[in-house]
C-alpha cells in the first residue's frame, strides 16, 4: 500500500518549478511511513532477524555467495552464525538455509562463528575433498568462544563444503590458528603466488598479521602491518587485494581496515595503498587518513574471492549500519542491510597519490532521473517527481557562476535529508539531523562532510535512494558517502535548488 487511506495530507510546494513534470500549483500527496516501508527495494536485507558484517564473499560457477553475520534467534546481536544467500548477478538474491551455526563446546562454553572468508580450494590443498574435486569451499572464520555471552578466546577455524556452500562440516582439529588471545579476529584468505595468504587483525593493537599456508591448516607468520593511520578505536575485518590502476596496465595493493570514523564515537573504514611482495605489505606515504566512505553507515566491507578472470576489478560489499546505534534502528522484523556491491579501481592524481574509485553495481530499470544543471537552473530550482522512494538521481552540476546549492530528499514541512555543496570549500555535506525518525538513538542525528573538488568545472553526483538508505557517489566514485535515514512521510521527490 502506498498511501494510507483516509489520511491524505496536501502540501504546497514552495520552490519555483523548472520542470514541466510538476508545477507550483500541483499538490503532492504524502502519507505516513508504515513500519514495513523502511525495507530497501534494491539493497540486500535479511528476510528477518539481525545482520552485521558480510562474510565469505566468493564466486563459484555462476553464483556470487553472500554469507553474513546473523542472529537466527532475534533482531539484535547474538548467537552469531553465518547466514547465506546466492545471486547470479549481485542484484537478485536467493536466500539459502543457515550455513554455519553457533555450537556448544564440551566444557559448557559456546563458539560463535565470527567474521571470515571463503576460498575455493580447487587443488584440494586442504585434503578435505575427494581426490581431483575442484569445487570444494573452505571457510576460514573466527571461532569466538564465550561463556554466557562473555568472550574468552578468539582463534581461527575451518569448515568445508563439497556442495557449493549448501551444507558444511566443521574441521575436527579446529582451531588452526590460536595465539591464546581474547581479541584476534576476522581472517581474510586469498590465493597468491601459489600459496594461501591470510590477513587477520589484532584489534586492540591496531595491527594486521600476515600469514601463509600450503594447506589452510598450518599457518606460518610472515609479517605484520599497522600502528599507523586511524588508531582511535579498534582494527577489525582487514583485507588485502590487488587493484587495477585506471588508464594503465599496472596494479597496486590496497589494505582495507574497519576501524574508527572521523568522529571517534562512530565506526568507519580506512584504506592504505601500497605494495605487497608476497610477504610484506608496505604502504605508500600518505597524508592523513584515507576513508573508504564518508558516511556513518558503511563498515566491515570485504572483497569477493575467486572472481572470473575477465573481472579484473575487485568487488566489495559492506554492512550499512554503525555499531554506535545498529541495534536500535527502527525497522521491524529484521535489522541491518548491505551496501550496493562496488567495483574498485585506483586513479593516480597529478601529485602522485592513488585514490580509490568505487562504482556501484545496480539493477537496471530502477527509476532514474538524469539532469544537467547550470547556475540559473539551480537558482530557479527544480522538484523532481520520483516513482516511489527507491530511485537514482544522476546529476551533473556546472559550477560556473553557481551559488551553493542543496538537494533535499524526503522533505516535508518538518523534515528533510539534505545534501549541500559549498562552492568555496568544495565541501559536500549530508545532513540527517532533520531526516525524520531520529530519536531512536542520540548519536543518530549527524552531519557528514567530504571534500569533492570539481572536475573541469563540474560536479557529478550519483545519488542512490532506497527507502531508508542514501548512497552518494561523487565525481564517478572518487568520494562516497553512505547514510541511513528514517523519514516519517513518503514523498517520492527530490528538490534541487539554492534554498
Ligand atoms: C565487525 C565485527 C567483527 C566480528 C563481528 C562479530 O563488525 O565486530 O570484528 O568478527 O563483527 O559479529
Amino acid at each position: 500500500m502506498i498511501f494510507k487511506k483516509g489520511r491524505p495530507i496536501f502540501y504546497m510546494l514552495m520552490l519555483p518549478i523548472l520542470l514541466a513534470a510538476c508545477t507550483s500549483e500541483e499538490k503532492t500527496e504524502v502519507a505516513d511511513i508504515e513500519p514495513g516501508d523502511y525495507r530497501p527495494a534494491y539493497h540486500y536485507s535479511p528476510p528477518q532477524n539481525w545482520t552485521n558484517d558480510p562474510n565469505g564473499l566468493v564466486y563459484l560457477d555462476g553464483e556470487y555467495h553472500l554469507f553474513y553475520q546473523y542472529n537466527p534467534q532475534g533482531d539484535t546481536w547474538g548467537h552469531m552464525s553465518w547466514a547465506h544467500a546466492v545471486s547470479p548477478d549481485l542484484i537478485t538474491w536467493e536466500e539459502l538455509p543457515l550455513a554455519l551455526a553457533e555450537y556448544p563446546n564440551a566444557d559448557s562454553t559456546e563458539t560463535m562463528i565470527f567474521s571470515g572468508s571463503v576460498v575455493v580450494d580447487s587443488l584440494n590443498t586442504s585434503g578435505f575433498f575427494e581426490p581431483g574435486f575442484k569445487k570444494g569451499m573452505v571457510a576460514i572464520y573466527t571461532s569466538h568462544v564465550h561463556k554466557d555471552g562473555e568472550g574468552t578466546d578468539q582463534h581461527q577455524s575451518l569448515a568445508y563444503s563439497a556442495d557449493k556452500g549448501r551444507t558444511w562440516k566443521y574441521y575436527d582439529k579446529n582451531p588452526v590458528l590460536d595465539l591464546g588471545m581474547k581479541d584476534f579476529r576476522d581472517p581474510s584468505v586469498f590465493r597468491y603466488q601459489g600459496k594461501w595468504k591470510m590477513v587477520v587483525a589484532k584489534p586492540k593493537e591496531y595491527t594486521v598479521l600476515i600469514y601463509e599456508s600450503d594447506n589452510l591448516k598450518e599457518w606460518k607468520r610472515l609479517s605484520e602491518f599497522g600502528k599507523m593511520g586511524d588508531m582511535a578505536k579498534i582494527w577489525e575485518c582487514p583485507s588485502l587485494f590487488e587493484v587495477p590502476v585506471e588508464g594503465s596496465d599496472t596494479t597496486r595493493w590496497v589494505m582495507m581496515i574497519s576501524s574508527a570514523a572521523k568522529d571517534t564515537d562512530f565506526t568507519g573504514m580506512q584504506y592504505f595503498v601500497g605494495n605487497f611482495d608476497g610477504k610484506r605489505f608496505k604502504a605508500d606515504k600518505q597524508r592523513g587518513v584515507r576513508r573508504v566512505d564518508y558516511g556513518k553507515d558503511f563498515y566491515a566491507a570485504i572483497p569477493y574471492n575467486n572472481l572470473p578472470a575477465d573481472q579484473a576489478k575487485p568487488i566489495i560489499l559492506g554492512w550499512a549500519s554503525n555499531w554506535a546505534y545498529a541495534d536500535k534502528t527502527p525497522t521491524s522484523g529484521y535489522r541491518g542491510m548491505f551496501s550496493l556491491p562496488r567495483q574498485l579501481s585506483l586513479k593516480l592524481d597529478s601529485s602522485g597519490v592513488y585514490h580509490l574509485i568505487q562504482q556501484p553495481i545496480v539493477r537496471k530499470g530502477i527509476s532514474t532521473k538524469t539532469l544537467t544543471m547550470k547556475a540559473p537552473d539551480l537558482k530557479a530550482g527544480v522538484i523532481l517527481k520520483m516513482d516511489g522512494n527507491s530511485y537514482h538521481l544522476n546529476l551533473t552540476i556546472e559550477l560556473a557562476e553557481a551559488e551553493n546549492f542543496r538537494v533535499k530528499l524526503f522533505s516535508n514541512e518538518k523534515e528533510a535529508s539534505i545534501l549541500a555543496y559549498d562552492i568555496a570549500t568544495n565541501q559536500l555535506t549530508f545532513d540527517r539531523t532533520k531526516s525524520g525518525n531520529i530519536a531512536f538513538h542520540k548519536k543518530f542525528p549527524s552531519v557528514e562532510i567530504m571534500k569533492v573538488p570539481p572536475v573541469n568545472g563540474e560536479l557529478k553526483l550519483d545519488i542512490y535512494v532506497d527507502n531508508s538508505i542514501v548512497e552518494i557517489f561523487a565525481n564517478n566514485g572518487v568520494a562516497v558517502l553512505t547514510d541511513l535515514v528514517y523519514p516519517t512521510k513518503k514523498k517520492g521527490e527530490a528538490i534541487i535548488g539554492v534554498n
